[in-house]
């Protein structure tokens, strides 16, 4: 017969919380059940909330031109990110290819959206998440699983500003 202590006996604790430990720790199939519904719910809304944002503010095209910095701000060699206000804010980078040399594409890899870097060592743009490489030049994938070239912005220097322009049809 299993040791049962008189009510008097137990601790105070025992009392305000009559729990059993075993019975703490069982879940049945229906709390399980019933966070697997709440979980899907939630990953459903979610989904639908990504899907409802997208159409409700659409990607807008960039027009006419965006200062991103002085040309001293960037030596060659180097690189900045910038983002365009009033556009879905997509994180770039511009680069200081050679003297006079300028580059702007988006930092988002084409594979799985990872950050890019420019790596002047080897005159390239990395993606680190899965060794994707691209052509610091045109942004042309050059190796790895990036399925898209990197998209591109023209880059006007004029009075020593570095401005960004959409590609419409060709560079000029
Ligand atoms: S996210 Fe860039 S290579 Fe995979």
């Amino acid at each position: 017969m299993a040791y049962s202590p008189k009510e008097e006996d137990r601790p105070n604790w025992k009392r305000d919380f009559p729990i059993r430990q075993d019975e703490a720790k069982h879940i049945s199939r229906r709390e399980f059940a019933k966070f697997l519904c709440l979980l899907s719910g939630g990953m459903a809304l979610g989904s639908g909330y990504v899907v409802l944002n997208s159409f409700a503010f659409p990607d807008k095209e960039l027009e006419g031109e965006f200062l991103v910095c002085n040309t001293a701000d960037v030596p060659v060699g180097d690189m900045t990110m910038f983002s365009i206000k009033g556009t879905k804010e997509i994180p770039y980078i511009l680069i200081h290819l050679e003297e006079g040399e300028w580059r702007a594409f988006e930092q988002k890899c084409t594979h799985l959206s990872c950050a890019v870097v420019y790596r002047d060592e080897v005159k390239k743009i990395e993606c680190p998440c899965h060794n994707g490489w691209f052509s610091a030049d045109t942004g042309e994938v050059l190796q790895g699983p990036p399925p898209r070239d990197l998209p591109q912005l023209r880059v006007v220097v004029r009075d020593e500003k570095v401005y960004v322009t959409a590609f419409k049809d060709q560079v000029s």
